[in-house]
């Protein structure tokens, strides 16, 4: 019956409308859309670091409306590919999962990374932060080295335990701190985005 009312809320929803309509992987393209007009953060020639990135609408959207240099995406489950898009697949908290990505990137820094990440729920609402916040934390302390000092860190967070805490981080490292729920996202939904601009300091990969 559950599963009834949440195929109904889908398909009343005119953002998965739409995004079935225009053929796009998911809904979610429309958050990442909202984002780049309102701070236009993908620039030309950038190096992007697309997280959580499965079904793959973000990568397709920068893909098919951006020139830049690099598109890797990563997702700890498979991800149909996508021109111009490298792909790999793991647990971003797996220390492997992490080299593999700067390898591919070829020890290079990034210029944007954004994570669009939620973890599974398991119903209790405390467990669920703590668990978000620790792939949070780990994309946070992988930015700090994997960041260009002028980069930006664009992360899917969860209002509730452990937000203050992560914005808190995200303020003593980086210079500017925006937080942005953009239309398309659920209204109901305890999700926004915070955007980090311009490390603090820089630390060497
Ligand atoms: C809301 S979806 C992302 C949608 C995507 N931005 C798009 O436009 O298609 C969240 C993704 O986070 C991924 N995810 C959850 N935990 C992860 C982890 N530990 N490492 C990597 N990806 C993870 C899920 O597999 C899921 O594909």
């Amino acid at each position: 019956m559950a599963q009834k009312n949440w195929r109904s809320d889908q398909s009343r929803d005119q953002y998965f409308i739409k995004a079935r309509k225009l053929g796009y992987r998911s809904r979610s393209v429309f958050k990442l859309k909202e984002i780049d007009q309102k701070y236009k953060l993908i620039k030309k020639e950038s190096r992007i670091l697309d997280l959580g990135s499965s079904p793959g609408g973000w990568s397709e959207y920068i893909a098919n409306n951006h020139s830049v240099k690099t598109i890797i995406a990563s997702d700890i489950q498979p991800m149909e590919s996508i021109d111009n898009v490298k792909f790999i697949l793991g647990d971003f908290t797996n220390n492997e999962t992490q080299q593999n990505i700067i390898r591919l990137n070829n020890n290079q820094k990034f210029n944007l990374i954004l994570s669009d990440i939620s973890t599974k729920k398991t119903g209790n609402k405390i467990t669920d932060q703590y668990q978000f916040y620790n792939i949070a934390n780990n994309i946070l302390e992988f930015s700090l080295n994997g960041l260009t000092s002028n980069g930006v860190l664009v992360i899917k967070v969860f209002i509730g335990h452990g937000f203050e805490d992560f914005k808190n981080d995200l303020d003593n490292y980086f210079e500017n701190i925006y937080i942005f729920k953009p239309k398309s996202s659920r209204p109901e939904s305890k999700e926004t985005y915070a955007i980090g601009k311009k490390i603090r300091y820089t630390q060497n990969l």
